[in-house]
């Protein structure tokens, strides 16, 4: 059985119609990233950064998952192959197409998290930085989001699965934000073959042993077919 993990970005999911992180502008949905991605930021101004990830959870509801989520759920159940599908995203499109083995290493926008007693739950579609905890009462709510300066969750767990795998595939990032941006040489190091699936060749694109370019929808079914005829 062939091991396989899978990391996405922000690509996948543009077909679906949400925006990704790094326009030509340096903005963000016309925030700067330091207003709305940062620790620093939220305790500036709690009330912008909740109606910032309150719209980006909106827009996230309203997507569909493309034909791209789908081939990798399709890839996931065929017992032919292992996959761990590691996400940069924060929407719920890999989930909505039928990943199960999925692990969002910046979080999401459907958790909500106690910055005070680390206590999480389910979000719901509008929080406020008057939301209280259901543990401590506390008013100290935020997305359950990775932002700037702190650690991606489950990377013990992915670095070993990387170490482990026979391949690395990247999908639809960009390479510029680390830890993810340096999977492909840890894979590399340890003898993992990689493929890049980008609209463009991404920063390290040249770490990769093989990449194509073009549109995730039409890539990713493309080489899941390829591998699971
Ligand atoms: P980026 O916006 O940096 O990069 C998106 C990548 O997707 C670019 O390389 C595009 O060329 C590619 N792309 C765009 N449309 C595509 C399509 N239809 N098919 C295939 N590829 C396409 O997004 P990420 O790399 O995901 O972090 O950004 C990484 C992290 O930076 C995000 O998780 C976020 C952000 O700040 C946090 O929120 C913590």
């Amino acid at each position: 059985m062939a091991k396989i993990v899978i990391l996405t970005g922000a690509g996948i999911s543009a077909e679906s119609g949400i925006r990704t992180f790094r326009a030509s502008d340096g903005l963000w949905e016309e925030h700067r990233i330091e207003d709305v991605a940062t620790p620093e930021g939220f305790a500036r101004d709690p009330q912008l950064v909740h109606r910032f990830y309150n719209a980006r959870r909106a827009a996230a509801s309203a997507a569909l998952p493309n034909a791209a989520h789908q081939a990798l759920a399709a890839l996931e159940a065929d017992p032919r192959h292992e996959v761990l599908l590691v996400t940069q995203n924060v929407d719920d499109l890999h989930a909505r197409a039928g990943s199960q083995n999925l692990r969002h290493m910046h979080g999401s926008l459907f958790g909500a998290l106690c910055a005070i007693c680390d206590t999480r739950w389910p979000a719901p579609d509008t929080m406020h930085p008057t939301d209280r905890c259901p543990a401590c009462n506390a008013t100290a709510t935020r997305p359950d989001i990775v932002w700037f300066g702190e650690m991606p969750h489950h990377m013990e767990e992915i670095w070993t699965a990387l170490r482990g795998a026979d391949l690395f595939v990247s999908i639809g990032t960009s390479g510029n934000v680390y830890p993810a941006a340096g999977f492909v040489q840890d894979a590399g190091r340890a003898g993992v073959e990689t493929l890049e699936l980008n609209l463009a060749p991404s920063t390290g694109s040249f770490d990769f042993d093989r990449a194509r370019h073009g549109l995730a929808t039409q890539l990713v079914p493309e080489w899941v077919k390829e591998i699971c005829p």
